[in-house]
């Protein structure tokens, strides 16, 4: 079978065992700090789609936010990026709003992308070259907004932050108003279908981004850093993802102005660190 059916098939699958299993008790434990959380679903979701992939394609290589692929330093072969629940706090508080997130990768060549809205059963999907969809509607081709009169989405947090403030508090002031959806890939798939201009934030792990990036690409979003650059798929990034002109707008009108203070965060913080 084709490697994007079945990636669709297997998420598919995984978002139904969740569903079917979201009223019982679940166990949840804290990882770098008391907000960091996972539990058995995330853990049991990776494991399942890791043994479903291995077991049909044993020469793929999956990187996975719970574990999986931890020492992968390149991108050849096929990579799977897997993000098993997108969306943790969102999951243990909320029972909804939360994704699984995949982006597969050949040679380092964007493939295929797929964001599942769990609760909802939407499927954001793309095939690099050949287009986007949510579950089976094509997703259209992205509208050029500007700051003043587009929804846009970041995470309040970086608002807080000292240094960054005087970067995200102007943004935000100056967009008609701001979200906070809690699941960077659902944030992603917002952009897609173009009920939010632009997503911004500032640290984002491979898992987060992977499959969201070939979907917001395929119906013309611009995806950077917040210096403009490209992702990098191994690594973690800052991200600024929107339509053509926003894009271009918070680039350079917001972050660009503050090219050294990005500049030094992003060696401090990202640069050969995932
Ligand atoms: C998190 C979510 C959240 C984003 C965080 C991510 P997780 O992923 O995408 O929206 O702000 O940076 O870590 O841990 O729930 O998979
Ligand atoms: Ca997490
Ligand atoms: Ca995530
Ligand atoms: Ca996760």
């Amino acid at each position: 079978m084709e490697i994007y059916k079945f990636a669709y098939q297997i998420i598919a699958e995984a978002g139904k065992v969740i569903r079917d299993s979201i009223d019982e008790e679940i166990q949840i434990e804290t990882k770098s700090n008391p907000n960091d959380l996972v539990t058995n679903i995330d853990k049991e979701t990776e494991e399942r789609l890791f043994n479903q992939i291995m077991s049909t394609y044993p020469e793929h290589r999956i990187l996975g936010e719970e574990g999986h692929g931890k020492d992968i330093q390149d991108t050849s072969g096929v990579l799977w990026i897997v993000d098993p629940i997108d969306g943790t706090l969102n999951f243990v508080h909320q029972q909804e709003n939360f994704a699984i997130s995949i982006g597969i990768y050949i040679d380092g060549e964007k493939y295929a992308g797929f964001v599942y809205d769990v609760m909802n059963d939407k499927m954001y999907h793309a095939l690099a070259g050949k287009g986007a969809w949510l579950n089976e509607e094509p997703l259209k081709p992205l509208k050029d907004t500007e700051l003043k009169t587009s929804l846009i989405s970041t995470n309040p947090l970086w608002l807080t932050k000292e240094k960054l403030s005087g970067i995200y508090v102007p943004i935000v002031d100056n967009s008609r108003s701001t979200r906070a959806y809690g699941s960077a890939a659902l944030d992603f798939a917002n952009v897609a279908k173009g009920i939010t201009s632009a997503y911004l934030t500032m640290r984002l792990q491979p898992w987060d981004f992977a499959g969201g990036l070939i979907i917001v690409e395929e119906v013309g979003a611009v995806v950077t850093n917040q210096l403009g650059e490209q992702l990098n798929i191994l690594e973690a990034n800052s991200i600024l993802i929107g339509n053509k002109a926003i894009h271009n707008e918070l680039l350079n009108e917001y972050f660009l102005p503050h090219k050294p203070l990005l500049e030094q965060i992003h060696t401090e913080r990202f640069r050969g660190k995932s």
